[in-house]
């Protein structure tokens, strides 16, 4: 206790100190003599040198290990965004932390102008482990994203027979794929597209979860692929009608039209299964995995199809200088063996029950919806003057547990899938405790 108190004080006075270095200009960018910051030192040099590109929850992280992260005063939090299920597999998972290491000290990239001895192991590992017959392999989910764009436009002119560039994809209403032109000329949310344009063409947007418009959508011929999420992540965790993954299949095969799963948020166990298709055993044309294929300690990401397909990008036509490094790719394995050998899937599927059994006692009059498939859930926020999503987040870091609003009133609750039972419970008792504050 005494040593607390002395850490406390200590950091108080690091953080005067801070302020007057930071109002004297230039100087607060030299390297502090101290080895501890202070939280509010993290959000003021952030705000000073960096874009103003995101509204973080103010909490500056330091440390993770497996469900918990440590911010720079020592505080402990259950993480319950997973880096938007990219650390699926927990915080600084040794297994895939050491793979990263001893392949660092080996060879980290060659580019694809050579060839190196752990993408092929990588690639006969992925694309037997998910039965396709090819891989390519890419670094952020959007690339993957972009990628399967590519691959289904080429399809289309040089399989399906679609006239020179008139190919059209689809995309259900809010989808979220990444931010890059595409697919911001993809999304319907406002905050994504407004003021970017003008936007890719041959993009066409129906909403989400109806087969009907679907099969309106098909008609044309010249129709390349449907992409789309199976449960969609970023627009609340909105979870489609059972059943709707089957028509769409079905759909896109009478069509002669790829389908296209974007399985960025939902793959590698999030939802309790492997593939969220899988609780439909339906296979799509072209998977999108990335996040979570790294364990969060990289960006790796991948889009897998049949060789019909993939086989359509010739040489020189697609790639990037990461995409398919040994680092990656030794790092991708590691962290797919994590999701096998621990069952994560299994453990998900568990977890999210009793934690959403959990949250269905939540006060009524506060939280107005419950919903979600595994680890991967979301509650809705009735909003009031005295309340909204974003001071739940504020109060539920108060109590030892980060989550972040989507949307103005959606809570997402995604911990890491290595979650145990008693966590689980500890952390229903703070989300209880904290909505019952208001
Ligand atoms: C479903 C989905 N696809 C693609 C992406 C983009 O991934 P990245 O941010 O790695 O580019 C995201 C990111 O949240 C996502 O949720």
């Amino acid at each position: 206790m005494f040593s607390k108190l002395v850490q406390r004080r200590t950091l108080g006075a690091l953080c005067n100190l801070r302020a007057s270095i930071s109002s004297a200009g230039p100087a607060a960018t030299e390297k502090p003599v101290e080895e501890a910051l202070s939280s509010e030192y993290v959000y003021d040099r952030e705000a000073k040198y960096g874009a103003h590109n995101y509204h973080p929850l103010p909490v500056a992280l330091e440390r993770g290990k497996g469900v918990y992260v440590w911010d720079v005063e020592g505080r402990r939090y259950f993480d319950f965004l997973s880096a938007y299920s990219a650390v699926n597999q927990g915080h600084c998972h040794p297994k895939i932390v050491n793979a990263l290491n001893s392949q660092a000290e080996k060879l980290t990239l060659t580019s694809r102008a050579f060839y190196n001895d752990v993408l092929g192991e990588y690639e006969e590992y992925v694309t037997k482990l998910f039965n396709y017959n090819k891989v390519l392999p890419m670094n952020t989910g959007v690339e993957g994203g972009e990628t399967a764009c590519k691959l289904a436009r080429k399809w289309a002119y040089t399989v399906k027979g679609v006239p020179k560039y008139k190919a059209q994809i689809i995309f259900a209403a809010g989808n979220f794929w990444g931010r890059t032109m595409s697919a911001i000329s993809a999304s319907t949310d406002p905050s994504s597209y407004e003021g970017f344009g003008p936007f890719m063409p041959g993009f066409k947007v129906i909403p989400y979860n109806d087969l009907p418009a679907l099969e309106r959508a098909l008609q044309d011929p010249n129709v390349a692929a449907f992409m789309v999420e199976p449960i969609q992540g970023e627009a609340g965790v909105i979870v489609p009608d059972d059943g709707y993954l089957t028509g769409v299949r079905q759909l896109c095969t009478a069509h002669n039209v790829l389908f296209i799963a974007d399985e960025v948020q939902t793959g590698l166990a999030r939802t309790g299964k492997m593939l969220a298709v899988d609780h439909e055993n339906v296979r799509p044309d072209i998977v999108i995995l990335g996040k979570a294929l790294s364990g969060g300690l990289y960006p790796v990401s991948a889009a897998l199809c049949d060789d019909e397909v993939m086989l359509t990008i010739k040489p020189g036509e697609h790639g990037s200088t990461y995409g398919g490094n040994p680092l990656a790719c030794r790092v991708a394995m590691a962290a797919l063996e994590v999701i096998e050998e621990e069952k994560l899937s299994e453990n998900a599927k568990l977890m999210g029950e009793l934690l959403r059994s959990e949250l269905m006692k939540a006060p009524s009059d506060i939280v107005t919806a419950v919903r979600g498939k595994g680890l991967l859930n979301a509650i809705v926020i009735k909003q009031t003057k005295d309340y909204d999503a974003w001071k739940v987040c504020l109060r539920l870091r108060d109590n030892g547990l980060l989550a972040k609003p989507t949307h103005g009133d959606i809570i997402r609750f995604a911990p890491p899938l290595t979650i145990n039972e008693e966590e689980i419970q500890e952390c229903t008792e703070i989300i209880h405790k904290t909505l019952l504050s208001f």
